[in-house]
């Protein structure tokens, strides 16, 4: 049984295959694999489009999805082997993934890191767990990683530029308030590694350096494509000449959990805000971004505003690729 949990699983020729799917869909093409079948989505953090799209496209295929909220409407679970359950939660992952089983014949989760303590985090146990009990195809909704929406940025690049290989991806750390999710950062840098970006990491300092895992297997993706892999802390060599520049705000891992220290570096790095002047040194780059953002604190009105803007176009193509993801995995 395949699952869609992390696109390091998948080879580049697999998700060549989910994008021609993903296109073919986009362009009018009827599936109908998910007739008589339901998807069950574990929202365990808020969401618009991942939920929304989801849901459409279950329906699209011919299915239904059920949408539950652990903890909100739906028992808190437990996720600890072994534990003597008498905490707040009333059932443990083992009976929940069981029985979803039963009902459902794909599951999402979106689980995000509980940021205490990344050693933890890192291991993305809420999913895993998943995995291990569930008697069907699990998909990663969002945890440590979003594989959806580097498929949805993959197809709407190939909208835009055809081939990927040997253009410039700049992931670019962007201010936000709070630290967030690395999750984003993560799955653009190994996708856009994977098919064949020169890419590009800008960051304030070297705190905000992504994991190891994901690092390394970007470095090993460029070697393999014969592409290079920069970081910098220099805005304009970062920018100059960038087919994309792809946003996103994180929290530096070696504050993880102490985040009242990481404040301070993350209040001196305002300046790394998207805006009109850095996108003039790419020269006519591209600029998405996963979504929600806030406007004028990661990036300006007037580059959300520009033509220049693909993350609408990147938001619609989640409805499509997850569409191809669901076919894919219902045929097996
Ligand atoms: N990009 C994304 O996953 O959006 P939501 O958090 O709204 O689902």
């Amino acid at each position: 049984m395949r699952h869609f949990l992390t696109t390091l699983d998948w080879s580049r020729a697999e998700l060549e295959t989910l994008l021609a799917d993903a296109h073919a869909l986009k362009g009018g093409l009827a599936g109908t694999e998910l007739a008589n079948k339901t998807l069950g989505l574990l929202f365990f953090n808020p969401s618009l489009r991942t939920r929304t799209s989801f849901e459409i496209g279950a329906r699209q295929l011919g299915g239904a999805a059920v949408v539950l909220e652990p903890g909100k409407g739906a028992w808190p679970i437990a996720f600890e082997p072994g534990l003597v359950m008498d905490g707040e939660e009333e059932e443990h992952v083992s009976e929940v993934a069981r029985v979803l089983s039963r009902y459902c014949d794909v599951i999402g989760v979106r689980a995000f890191p509980k940021f205490q303590d990344w050693s933890v985090d890192r291991e993305d146990r809420v999913l895993r767990s998943f995995v291990q009990h569930a008697t069907v195809p699990v998909i990663n909704l969002e945890t440590i990683t979003h594989p959806c929406q580097e498929l949805a940025l993959m197809l709407t690049l190939q909208e835009r530029l055809g081939t990927t290989d040997g253009k410039k991806l700049l992931l670019t750390w962007t201010y936000h308030p709070k630290p967030l999710n690395t999750a984003v950062a993560n799955s653009a840098l190994i996708i856009a590694a994977k098919f064949g970006f020169d890419v590009t990491l800008l960051c304030p300092t070297e705190e905000y350096l992504l994991d190891a895992r994901y690092m390394n297997a970007a470095k090993a993706s460029v070697a393999e494509n014969g592409r290079t892999l920069t970081v910098t802390h220099d805005i304009a060599s970062a920018y100059a000449g960038a087919h994309v520049v792809y946003a996103k705000s994180w929290g530096a891992l070696p504050y993880f959990g102490r985040w009242a220290e990481e404040k301070p570096l993350r209040e001196r790095s305002k300046h790394v805000i998207v805006d009109e002047a850095k996108m003039a040194l790419t020269g006519g780059g591209l600029f998405s971004h996963c979504l929600p953002v806030r406007r004028n604190v990661k990036v300006t009105d007037a580059v959300l505003d520009s033509p220049a803007c693909i993350a609408i176009d990147e938001a619609e193509n989640r409805l499509h690729v997850q569409k191809a993801i669901l076919r894919a995995l219902v045929r097996r």
